[in-house]
């Protein structure tokens, strides 16, 4: 059967797009993978093919290199779209090195545009994220967060991604002008900026999860950690926030339900022809850090060390997504609970210590 379309996948083989090329190859895309690997293993796409009997086309090579890329393009001319995952995340380095930030986020984006437009693929799907909106609990009525909500990330890691949002904004919409005024179908050129709050857990069968190369920042593998034995205790940082227990809010998302918010984006740009559009992808719950420590203390059967300090600079008090949008125009919604992603997470950290590095349990494979 022909596939549905071709997609390229920047950061493919990364966490959260690994889980996408697995959803668009379950439903029924051809799937070409561009990463570096900078920070990831290319065994993400071996898991993919275990678990779905299909293998993304990999292609390993940098966003910033525009000779690069247009090998890519050239050699596969059926692609129709992009989804665009390739960045470099880590917050606090963000504000330490912000020019390599701005080269590789904004620059990278700048020449897949460059592509996308000499080999005319019109739709792309970007991950943006909710720190775009910086300190939305400063905005009167504002939580939960609507994409209305004033734009204002507080480090240069989220000012890359707004930058991001305004660069493939005013490009689709440059596109689409241009085509019409020279008379040719322009309503094609269309851009998804998908907002998603704290992406969590794996994949249910245990052998697919988030393995980062380098020391994790983020709450749920820290907590992995702990659980484990790799790390002794869990830093709290606050417990002078105006919240349920003084600790700070968080919209958690389980990382199937977040791919197929890219796969329900991805269509919603193929049949309707939007233009640019930003949606949240977050679950509406907020869950504070303690609520999550037990969530997964209950899930793990034991508790789990922690010491409460200073609040992290950079930090805000809540960010939960209003998903109301995604919800209606995408048709899309979370389905998984918060106990799916602490019981999900648990499956993979305990059976796979050392992430893609070791072969998974034969009993995981068998059942
Ligand atoms: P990840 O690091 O697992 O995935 C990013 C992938 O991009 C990695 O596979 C990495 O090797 C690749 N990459 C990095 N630089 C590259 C380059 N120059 N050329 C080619 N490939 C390159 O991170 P993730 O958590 O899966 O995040 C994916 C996207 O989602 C990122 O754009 C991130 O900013 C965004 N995002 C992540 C979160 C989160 O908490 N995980 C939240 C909101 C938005
Ligand atoms: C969650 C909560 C911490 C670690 C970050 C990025 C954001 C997005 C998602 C990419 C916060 C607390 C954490 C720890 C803790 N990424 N915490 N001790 O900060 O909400 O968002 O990742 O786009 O841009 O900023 O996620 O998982 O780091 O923190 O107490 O050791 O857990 O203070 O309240 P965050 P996180």
């Amino acid at each position: 059967m022909a596939p549905v379309g071709t997609v390229l996948i920047t950061g493919g083989a990364g966490y959260i797009g690994s889980f996408t090329s697995l959803a668009l190859l379950e439903h029924g895309y051809e799937v070409i993978v561009v990463d570096s690997l900078y920070n990831a293993s290319e065994i993400s796409l071996d898991r993919i093919e275990l678990l779905c009997g299909k293998r993304p086309t990999f292609h390993k090579a940098d966003i910033t290199d525009e000779e690069a890329l247009d090998k890519v393009f050239a050699a596969h001319p059926k692609i129709d779209s992009v989804i665009h995952f390739a960045a470099l995340k880590a917050v606090g380095e963000s504000s330490e090195i912000p020019l390599e930030y701005y080269r590789v986020n904004v620059g990278g984006t700048i020449t897949l545009l460059r592509c996308m437009t000499k080999y005319n693929t019109p739709n792309i799907v970007f991950s943006s994220s909710a720190t775009v909106y910086g300190d939305a609990s400063q905005h009167e009525g504002m939580i939960p967060i609507p994409e209305h909500c004033p734009i204002g990330p507080t480090n240069p890691y989220g000012r890359t991604k707004s930058t991001i949002e305004l660069v493939i904004t005013d490009h689709i919409n440059a596109q689409r002008n241009n085509l019409k005024k020279a008379g040719k179908p322009y309503e094609h050129w269309n851009g998804a900026l998908l907002r998603y709050f704290n992406p969590a857990g794996s994949h249910p069968s245990g052998i697919m999860g988030e393995d980062p190369l380098g020391v994790p920042f983020n709450l749920l593998p820290l907590l992995g950690q702990v659980a484990t034995g790799q790390r002794e205790k869990l830093l709290v940082f606050g417990k002078d926030y105006p919240s349920r227990d003084g600790t700070a809010i968080r919209d958690y998302i389980h990382v199937v339900d977040l791919a197929k918010g890219h796969l329900a984006a991805l269509n919603h740009l193929r049949e309707k022809n939007p233009g640019v559009r930003a949606w949240n992808l977050g679950s509406g719950r907020g869950c504070t850090v303690f609520e999550m420590i037990n969530a997964f203390e209950t899930v793990v059967g034991h508790p789990l060390k922690y010491d409460v300090v200073g609040r992290r600079d950079g930090d805000v008090l809540d960010l939960t997504a209003n998903p109301s949008r995604a919800n209606e125009e995408l048709n899309w919604k979370t389905e998984l609970t918060l106990e799916d992603a602490c019981e999900d997470l648990w499956r993979w950290v305990s059976n796979n210590p050392q992430g893609y590095r070791q072969s998974p349990p034969q009993a995981l494979l068998d059942s």
